[in-house]
């Protein structure tokens, strides 16, 4: 560490590796650089996937429990290393150390969960016979794809790398890892961890570098079998085009509807909309990012979700303040640029549009309309758009106008209401009185349209990294 700059290597073929060239990471709250980590070269990609390619077939045939042991102790130090990494996530992020910590206690057990559920990836027997076939039996085990790359986005930088390195590993694929580079200073202390963990050469190995510099040298490369994405729908739609034969796992953007009917319990929906809208300033995937409302209360319901936003506290991510600054500066311009265009089409501020530096204030836009590109576009930063709308199929067809299909949430007490307009949504999962959310994670995970591409889960994670091999035993029946 020089001068508070703490510097962290790539993990390549079990060694920590840096080449001398360094990318400066910026803490969004304080616009100083606080770390610095490998700017990997196309050359040196290569060479990961070599290392990747030439580990894999051992570590499949090395038996699971024996995998899993390796895991649980990476898992412990992740453990011991708890506070470390939950410093650098509020530095490289400025997420509220409470929130960091969270996620960390969050991630813990994802991997418990994936260790035991993959232990119950049991093979699918078939008997010829209900084909008509006699004295035939298929018993199909799940085998690993081989190579998977796994790309995570800044805002989860702990959870959403671990949700896809851990199921691949375990299930006997070798894993290329690319943290997004603000979040790279804890995805690479995960890797220094891994090779604490003395995980076999090769299995694991994580680079860093800019997407925009390195990403087509990742993504094009033949040997890998599946890459798992998660993070914009503009780069998740560039990797679609640029992957060879990979199976792909896109986890991308969404624009999260919440719909509040005029019968809906408005204190218990206003503390779910706050939360779902304004958790991490807003920079969830699943976070609320439209509010629907029928006519008959929104005047109501706009009067509590305000009173609600003005007892937020902003601030510093180290004070564990519910707003922290977004994570850069285009995000900020991005959001001014979306608020511009609602008030000059006639749309008002009801709270907020206040900002200092990364910093935003809350902020809630009220009379939006469809004809304002924030009723539309994903901000990822604390801004809220209410939509008024009378007969409740006028909320549906907003809700399914837009390019994103992740998450929707109905607000009702009645359930015959809910489960109606529950069927009509084109979304991957629809929450009833609550916000949209990714967890539970065991639940299966899907982005519909825009929003993603296969399934996340645990369990889908692991089918999503392994594939069926078949056995067919025949016989013949002996006299
Ligand atoms: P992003 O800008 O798309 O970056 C995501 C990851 O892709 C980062 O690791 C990034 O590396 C890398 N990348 C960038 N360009 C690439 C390229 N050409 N080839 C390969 N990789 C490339 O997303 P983000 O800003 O990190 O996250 C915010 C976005 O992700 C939002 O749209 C949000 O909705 C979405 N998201 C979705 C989910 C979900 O589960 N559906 C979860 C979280 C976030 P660099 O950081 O070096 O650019
Ligand atoms: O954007 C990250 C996405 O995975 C949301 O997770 O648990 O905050 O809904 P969660």
């Amino acid at each position: 560490m020089t001068n508070n700059i703490i510097k962290y290597q790539a993990l390549i073929d079990g060694e920590l590796y840096e080449n001398g060239k360094w990318i400066s990471i910026i803490n969004p709250t304080t616009n100083k650089t606080i770390g610095e980590v490998p700017a990997l070269t196309k050359v040196e990609i290569e060479k990961v996937y070599t290392a990747a390619k030439q580990s894999q077939k051992s570590w499949e045939q090395m038996p699971i429990l024996k995998r899993i042991t390796f895991l649980n102790s990476w898992k412990q130090l992740i453990i011991r290393d708890k506070l470390i990494i939950a410093q650098l996530m509020t530095n490289e992020i400025a997420k509220a150390t409470k929130a960091a910590c969270s996620e960390i206690d969050r991630t813990i057990e994802y991997i418990d969960y994936t260790l035991q559920e993959a232990l119950r990836l049991h093979p699918q027997s078939y008997t010829g016979e209900s084909w008509g076939i006699m004295n035939k039996l298929g018993i199909f085990e799940y085998v690993p794809k081989g190579i998977v790359l796994a790309i995570s986005p800044f805002n989860y930088p702990v959870n959403l790398s671990v949700s896809k390195i851990f199921p691949a590993l375990v299930t006997g694929n070798s894993v290329v890892f690319k943290p997004a580079t603000q979040g790279s200073l804890s995805g690479l202390h995960l890797a220094k961890l891994a090779k604490e963990a003395k995980l076999p050469n090769g299995v694991f190995n994580a680079v860093s570098g800019k997407g925009s510099a390195i990403g087509d040298s990742l993504v094009e490369n033949e040997v890998i079998n599946v890459i798992s994405f998660t993070g914009s729908a503009t780069v998740g739609n560039h990797i679609s085009q640029k992957s060879l034969k990979a199976d792909l796992i896109l986890e991308l953007g969404g624009k999260d509807p919440a719909i509040v009917l005029d019968d809906a319990d408005l204190e218990d929906t206003a503390t779910k909309i706050i939360k779902g809208a304004f958790s991490y300033s807003g920079q969830r995937c699943t976070a609320i990012k439209r509010v629907l409302v029928q006519k008959a209360i929104s005047s109501k319901l706009i009067s509590i979700l305000k009173a609600k936003v003005e007892k937020l506290s902003i601030g510093l991510p180290i004070d564990n303040c519910d707003i922290t600054p977004v994570i850069d500066q285009p995000t900020i311009v991005n959001a001014k640029k979306l608020i511009k265009d609602a008030l000059d089409k006639g749309a008002k501020c009801l709270i907020g549009n206040k900002f200092k530096e990364n910093l935003m204030w809350p902020t809630i836009i009220i009379d939006v309309t469809t004809k304002m590109d924030l009723a539309w576009e994903e901000p990822f930063a604390p801004l809220l758009p209410i939509i008024i709308f009378e007969q409740v199929s006028e909320a549906i067809k907003i809700a399914n106008d837009s390019q994103y299909g992740l998450q929707a949430s109905i607000f009702t007490t009645n359930i015959n209401s809910a489960m109606t307009i529950a069927s009509l949504l084109e979304a991957g999962s629809i929450n009833i009185n609550d916000q949209s959310q990714r967890g539970p994670d065991h639940f299966p995970f899907i982005g519909i349209k825009d929003s993603g591409l296969g399934v996340q889960g645990i369990r889908s994670s692991l089918l999503a990294f392994t594939r069926p091999k078949g056995i067919i035993i025949n016989w013949k029946t002996k006299n």
